[in-house]
């Protein structure tokens, strides 16, 4: 979704801001601007398309001059993606610039106030009242202007400040969706994304809902709500700039899929010591765990899927119910929650509005809240009581893979504790367990090996237009994540199917047209998968089993195989995910399909 970058310093800004907005272009967008200030005037180019086309406009940066300066890429949410429509948005006299992630619910209310007023806009989006707010409010005091204005708004917005009286000096503002400062030199910036800053600087503030920050370049001041200055600390960020770069890889996609091994590893290892689960990032305490009567999973897409896995595997292990619900739908659902259910979060990004909802609404009802989360200091960690970071990295391709498989591996890690903790399994299984977890790392490597056979099968199977993809229990969870991840990126349609529910309407859909991929590594349920694949070869579609090495049986049944290594059962649906990543991969790059950024889909979902 859209993204913010803005700097002050002693350098030209221009350039300094459009690298930022490249590094942010993963998560998606379809327009870009930047505005700088020189000499009391903001001078502001803007483009619909890529940072490429707004880099060309502005000579790479060089055509504006100026030390301070404020840019974005925009997701059109209110209005087309128009040279007009993206930000930043100038206030009537041209005294502020402004941009804008979120969506300002009242803008109608509020432009109809300032159209009154006798001011004519320019553009159709909703930002571009803050802008005018701005200019009515400035009596010479920009943090009373910023503070009277962020009070008239309503909705989710973090906004990036220039007023062109103020050389030097930016501010913004946070009421939901990430803002992050960046602490310089001789420069400060602000971005919504650590991944914006990385190259200038590690040493970041974590901005909460309801601050206001004030950057020049040798100082930056925070202030809460009332406008009291309000002490942050400052955090290092762990990751090098590579680990936001390709790498010699041709997609951001395959780098990411080729990592999985050292980020399981990561999320795996450090937390077993002397063949116990230790979780030193977390509050919950044996007794506490005890209490819960039911565990509540909440989450939207891949990390929905993973915590479908979850409910398999928790159940199984601890025999305490599991209620798997996306955020978008439990949100709104008048949830039964209470103090003796657990809340798990799950989430990549740490941002996505759905699932921050939810999440509120089930805190507000009593729930204890434990945090699956990826990047450090996002909205979700910081609601949470308790936090599991997953040690993914940044994650550029928009379509999820090494946040899913580290969000599977930290879900495990936490069953087998829970399971521990509440004296469900035995210390032979435990151990048994944790061997298991041990091993994930070179299971997921193994899978990796197979890629020559996945392309292979790939280009053999490209030109299919609709996919099932199918299996029981655990299998079907992962069936869920293998046809997502081949839809958002192929364009293909496909669909996830309870194997044993085709019969009851959708196998009306099945015929010698259909590619049936059928997941088969829950091997006390192989017989029957076995009557499922043949169902839908009776009625001609061609099937590609998904099956445990050494599984010879699967040639008799499928047209092709592809393989997953065999471990513990209730872990399968982590190396079986890999070969359907890299299925999805190589289809959509046969199909010439933009892989790291599919059209219509941005990485991170902070809007409704
Ligand atoms: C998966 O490939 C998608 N990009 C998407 O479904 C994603 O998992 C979902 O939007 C949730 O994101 P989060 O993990 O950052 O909350």
């Amino acid at each position: 979704m859209c993204g913010i970058v803005g700097y002050t310093g002693r350098l030209e800004a221009a350039p300094l801001l459009l690298d930022g907005l490249r590094r942010l272009e993963y998560r998606g967008y379809d327009s870009a601007g930047v505005a700088v200030l020189d000499a009391g005037r903001i001078e502001m180019v803007k483009a619909s398309g890529s940072v490429a086309n707004l880099a060309e406009k502005t000579a790479n940066g060089a055509a504006l001059t100026g030390k301070c300066g404020i840019a974005h890429t925009r997701w059109a949410t209110h209005g087309a993606p128009t040279d007009t429509n993206a930000h930043p948005h100038l206030s009537e006299h041209g005294l502020f610039a402004v941009v804008h992630n979120g969506i300002i619910e009242n803008f109608a209310a509020l432009k109809g106030e300032l159209e009154a007023e006798g001011i004519v806009f320019r553009s159709e989006t909703d930002t571009e009242v803050v802008a005018h707010l701005l200019e009515k409010y400035y009596d010479g005091d920009l943090k009373s202007a910023v503070m009277r204005t962020a009070a008239r708004l309503e909705g989710s917005y973090v906004l990036g400040v220039l007023c062109a009286k103020e050389p030097g000096r930016l501010f913004c503002v946070k009421e939901a969706g990430p803002l992050i400062l960046g602490v310089g030199v001789g420069e400060n910036y602000f971005a919504s994304d650590v991944t914006a800053l990385v190259s200038r600087t590690k040493n970041v503030i974590y901005m909460s809902d309801g601050e206001l920050a004030e950057l020049t370049p040798e100082k930056i001041t925070v202030y809460d709500r009332t406008g009291r200055e309000t002490a942050k600390e400052v955090s290092h960020v762990v990751w090098d700039v590579e680990a936001a770069e390709k790498g010699g890889y041709e997609h951001f996609m395959m780098k990411e899929i080729m990592e999985q091994p050292r980020a399981v590893k990561n999320t795996v290892e450090p937390r077993i010591r002397g063949g116990e689960i230790v979780f030193e990032d977390f509050g919950l305490t044996a007794e506490e765990i005890r209490r819960f009567s039911r565990v509540v999973i909440t989450a939207c897409g891949s990390a929905y899927h993973a915590g479908v896995v979850a409910k398999y595997v928790i159940e199984s292990l601890c025999r305490v119910s599991v209620e798997t619900a996306l955020a978008s739908e439990l949100r709104y659902s008048d949830p039964i929650i209470d103090g003796r259910t657990l809340l798990i979060v799950v989430s990549q990004s740490g941002e996505t509005a759905d699932t921050i909802a939810a999440m509120r609404e089930c805190m507000a009802r009593g729930a204890r809240s434990l945090a699956i989360v990826n990047v450090v200091g996002s909205t979700i960690a910081r609601l949470a009581d308790n936090v599991i970071y997953t040690h993914a990295g940044p994650e550029i391709a928009v379509a999820t893979t090494k946040g899913y498989t580290t969000q599977l591996a930290a879900l495990y890690l936490f069953a087998v504790w829970y399971a521990d903790k509440l004296g469900a399994i035995d210390a032979a299984r435990r151990a048994e367990l944790i061997a298991a977890l041990y091993a994930l790392p070179s299971m997921v490597q193994r899978a990796i090996d197979l890629n020559v056979h996945v392309k292979y099968l790939a280009e053999r199977w490209h030109g299919h237009k609709s996919l099932f993809f199918i299996g029981r229990n655990i299998d079907y969870a992962a069936a869920m994540e293998g046809s997502l991840k081949l839809k958002e990126i192929s364009y293909i349609h496909s669909e996830a199917y309870a194997a044993g529910e085709l019969k009851h309407g959708t196998i009306a859909l099945i015929d010698e047209k259909r590619l049936v991929v059928a997941l088969c590594c829950q091997e006390q349920l192989y017989d029957k998968m076995v009557s499922n694949i043949q169902e839908v070869k009776a009625r001609g579609a061609k099937v590609l089993g998904v099956a445990l090495e050494g599984n010879r049986r699967i040639f008799a049944e499928a047209d092709d195989v592809l393989y997953v290594p065999r471990g513990e059962r209730l872990f399968a649906a982590l190396p079986e995910i890999v070969p359907l990543q890299l299925f999805a991969y190589y289809i959509a790059r046969e199909n010439g399909c933009s892989i790291d950024k599919p059209r219509n889909l941005a990485k991170s979902v902070t809007v409704e």
